[in-house]
């Protein structure tokens, strides 16, 4: 059946695709979820198993990666074997086996690599490398295939990430900008923490962003707290979180010692807080995200194409609504169509995973599929294939800002930059 070389093997029967049912295995382990899918070539979800293990690190204050590692590893086998139950299928019915290979945690990624590996020499089937952050950037086309066509513009907010980019098919992204600094996710679990918001029941097991988008509605004096506008004098498309966060703590331990709030308890107007921080977040990203359509936008650059101009806003942070709604009113300004993925899909999952996988079998030549096993391997850190960093920040874009919604108007300096 297939014409194999020593080492490389290549797999002529996915030449004809496009005409037939595929099902791709989605292995996800790069940070501290074990997830894995499976996914047809329609964009159906057969199987979806997803471990997370966030009550273990929730513990420890933070993720300890060798206790990671060795979960990972105690759950893989059995997600594999669950996820398959749910299709109703058969190893040997899979068409390939998709794993995150980067970026992530070298512990973590080991592990999901090391097992699709297995699976793809045991049942002979090809193994497809993906990109974390390219998987959560072509997510939203699986539920929006018919909407969301390349050339689109994604922005990537997740515990780690933070970039804008143009997005022309797995393996075809040119960043326009990223964070200079921490992740919005990574400021919010870190903001949160130091907040203690864990000690209020309701928050004890949900990641820092979901529990500061709750408390946040329950501001009664959102004008409490301001926040400095990162990068105001930088017409770029970076970002910066480090100067919110740092402000937190120093506005968290100002109220703290006011209030001589104990050693396990939490700040009064704790809601009023969050209101304020997720206001500055937003606003922040509103502004990138703006200068990078009006980028996208100039017949100079022609980013879409002759595509309908579409925002895509995809990981973890995406989950939050009122960020959500702000970029999307932005988006809206400018004519874009804007989407997310559904919510269960935003935060990291098998699915993106075996959905890229479904991708690359569409869209890449078969030439691209002859892997050699072990020459795939992993990478803690991994860029895009192109990077227009330079150009934007040479266009220096001047915008008139759009006013956000449902949060609190920009103040007066915000207004121009
Ligand atoms: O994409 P993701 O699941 O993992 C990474 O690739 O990093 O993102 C996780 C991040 C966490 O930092 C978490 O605080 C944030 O997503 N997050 C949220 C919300 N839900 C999860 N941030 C803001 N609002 C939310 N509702
Ligand atoms: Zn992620």
């Amino acid at each position: 059946m297939y014409a194999a070389t020593k080492s490389r093997r290549v797999f002529p029967h996915l030449c004809n695709l496009r005409h037939r049912l595929s099902y791709v295995a989605g292995i996800e382990t790069s940070c501290d979820d074990t997830g894995i899918a499976i996914v047809d070539s329609n964009g159906r979800v057969r199987g979806n198993v997803l471990e997370s293990q966030q009550e273990f690190h929730t513990r420890y204050g933070g993720i300890i990666p060798p206790r990671a590692q060795d979960l990972h590893r105690l759950r893989i086998k059995d997600a594999f074997e669950r996820c398959l139950q749910e299709a109703g299928l058969a190893a040997e019915e899979l068409t390939a086996i998709a794993v995150t290979t980067r970026p992530g945690l070298p512990l973590s990624l080991l592990i999901g690599l090391r097992f699709a590996r297995h699976l793809a020499r045991k049942y002979n089937k090809p193994l497809l490398p993906v990109h974390h952050m390219e998987a959560h950037a072509i997510q939203a086309r699986m539920e929006h295939i018919a909407d969301i066509e390349y050339p689109f513009l994604c922005l990537l907010i997740s515990g780690g990430h933070c970039q804008l980019a143009i997005v022309r098919g797995p393996g075809r992204l040119t960043l326009l900008g990223e964070t200079l600094d921490d992740a919005p996710g990574e400021a919010f679990d870190k903001i949160a923490r130091r907040l203690r918001l864990y000690v209020l029941p309701q928050y004890r097991l949900w990641n820092g962003g979901r529990a500061i988008e709750h408390a946040a509605k329950s501001a009664k004096d959102p004008l409490a707290y301001d926040f400095p506008l990162p990068l105001a004098q930088q017409r770029n498309c970076n970002f910066s979180f480090a100067g919110i966060k740092n402000n937190s703590f120093r506005a968290i331990r100002a109220r703290e010692l006011a209030e001589r709030t104990p050693p396990d308890g939490v700040i009064s107007n704790y809601a009023d807080f969050c209101a304020g921080l997720l206001q500055a977040v937003s606003r922040h990203l509103m502004h990138r995200t703006q200068r990078a359509l009006e980028y996208c936008l100039d017949p100079k650059n022609h980013s879409f194409g002759d595509a309908h101009p579409t925002l895509v806003v995809s990981g973890g942070v995406a989950n939050n609504d009122a960020i959500f709604a702000n970029i999307e009113h932005v988006a809206k300004a400018y004519n874009c169509r804007c989407y997310r993925p559904s919510k269960k899909y935003c935060s990291d999952n098998g699915v993106m995973i075996a959905w890229h996988g479904i991708e690359q079998l569409l869209y890449d030549s078969v030439k691209n599929l002859r892997y050699d096993l072990d020459s795939i391997d992993i990478q803690g850190q991994a860029g895009f294939l192109n990077s227009s960093v330079d150009d934007v920040t040479g266009a220096a874009i001047k915008c008139k800002w759009v006013q956000p919604i449902g949060l609190l108007p920009s103040v007066a300096h915000a207004c121009h930059s």
